[in-house]
Order: structure tokens, then C-alpha cells, then sequence
């Protein structure tokens, strides 16, 4: 079982949510959002809050929030050594705060929330700084069916 925590509450917060949700193994712990009202019709699904003090254990956190907030949010987590990647295609996986296992979890796909969404036609990106990290997202992606597909920039992007 994998489990998760997502913060951010737009577009790809919410398809992922959902694909994370009907996956047989993967937990979302809690969902996060800066503003309540965007999750609250989740709350009988889902433990949800606005108070980073609160966030739980999880094996990842997902941080689907605007480019631009990623650097401080990931700086706001009030813990260390946690795996924390982003979803973003054009923010750099050092972005994330340094006290954390950093990672890119990015989905090749222009989303929109009312819009279904399969990610069995999705391929996500996949980065992580500490080797021993990629399997993780690595399996999260397998659980929410993205297709297997080689891309390599570098050496440590990749993409299934
Ligand atoms: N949309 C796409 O097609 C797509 C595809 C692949 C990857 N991505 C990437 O995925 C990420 C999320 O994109 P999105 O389209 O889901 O965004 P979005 O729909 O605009 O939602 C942005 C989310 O970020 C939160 N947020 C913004 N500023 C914040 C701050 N300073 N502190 C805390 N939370 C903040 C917003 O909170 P509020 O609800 O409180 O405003 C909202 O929940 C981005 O990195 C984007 O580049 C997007």
C-alpha cells in the first residue's frame, strides 16, 4: 500500500485524487488546501484540512499547486526526509525544499477539472534526486495505470 498526502485542490489535484482513490493500493491520508471550500465535498471521502501543522504521515506528498507556490509551500511542510514531489513540467525538482527527498511527479496531460480523466492514457514523468525514491513514485504511477514509456533527458528523468 502506498500512501499519500495531496495538497493543492486545481485541476490536477483533483484527477489525481480521484485515480488515487479508485486504485486497489493506494491510501490518501489527507487531502491539504490553503482553502477549505475547494475540498470540503470530499470530507466524507477523505480526511481533509488547511493547517500544514496537521498534515499527517504519508509515504509521498504531492504538491499540485501553482508554479509559483511550490518552493515555499514545500518549505512550509513541517517535516523532514519526507518524499515531497511536484507536478509541474516546467519547475525545477530543486525548487523543492532541501530538507526533503525531492521529486517530479508530471502528468503529460492539459487537465481540466470536469473533463474525465483515464490515466491509462497518460504518461506521467517521473523524477527523483535520491535513487532509492524512484521506485516509489515509480509504483504509484503503475497503481493509477499510466502507460509504460521510455523518455530520458537526463539520467535521472524518466518517464512511464
Ligand atoms: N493544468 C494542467 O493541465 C497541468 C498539467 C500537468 C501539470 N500541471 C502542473 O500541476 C500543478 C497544478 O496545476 P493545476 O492546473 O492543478 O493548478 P490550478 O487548477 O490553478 O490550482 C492551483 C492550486 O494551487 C493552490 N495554490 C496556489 N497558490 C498557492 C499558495 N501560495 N499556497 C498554497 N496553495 C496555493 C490553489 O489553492 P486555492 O484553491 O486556495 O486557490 C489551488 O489549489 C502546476 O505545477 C502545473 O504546472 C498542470
Amino acid at each position: 500500500m502506498i500512501s499519500v498526502v495531496i495538497l493543492g485542490a486545481g485541476n490536477v489535484a483533483t484527477h489525481l485524487f480521484k485515480a488515487f482513490n479508485k486504485a486497489d493500493n493506494i491510501i490518501v491520508n489527507q487531502w491539504f488546501n490553503r482553502n477549505l471550500k475547494s475540498i470540503e465535498a470530499y470530507k466524507n471521502k477523505v480526511d481533509i484540512t488547511d493547517d500544514l501543522s496537521t498534515l499527517k504521515d504519508a509515504d509521498i506528498y504531492i504538491l499540485a499547486v501553482s508554479d509559483d507556490a511550490i518552493a515555499e509551500l514545500s518549505s512550509q511542510i513541517p517535516f523532514e526526509n519526507r518524499l515531497v514531489v511536484h507536478t509541474s513540467g516546467s519547475v525545477s525538482v530543486y525548487d523543492i525544499d532541501k530538507k526533503h527527498k525531492r521529486g517530479v511527479f508530471y502528468p503529460l496531460q492539459t487537465f481540466s477539472k470536469d473533463a474525465e480523466m483515464d490515466f491509462k492514457n497518460v504518461p506521467i514523468c517521473l523524477e527523483t534526486i535520491n535513487k532509492e525514491c524512484y521506485a516509489t513514485i515509480k509504483n504509484l504511477a503503475v497503481a493509477i495505470g499510466s502507460p509504460k514509456k521510455e523518455l530520458m533527458e537526463t539520467n535521472v528523468k524518466y518517464c512511464i
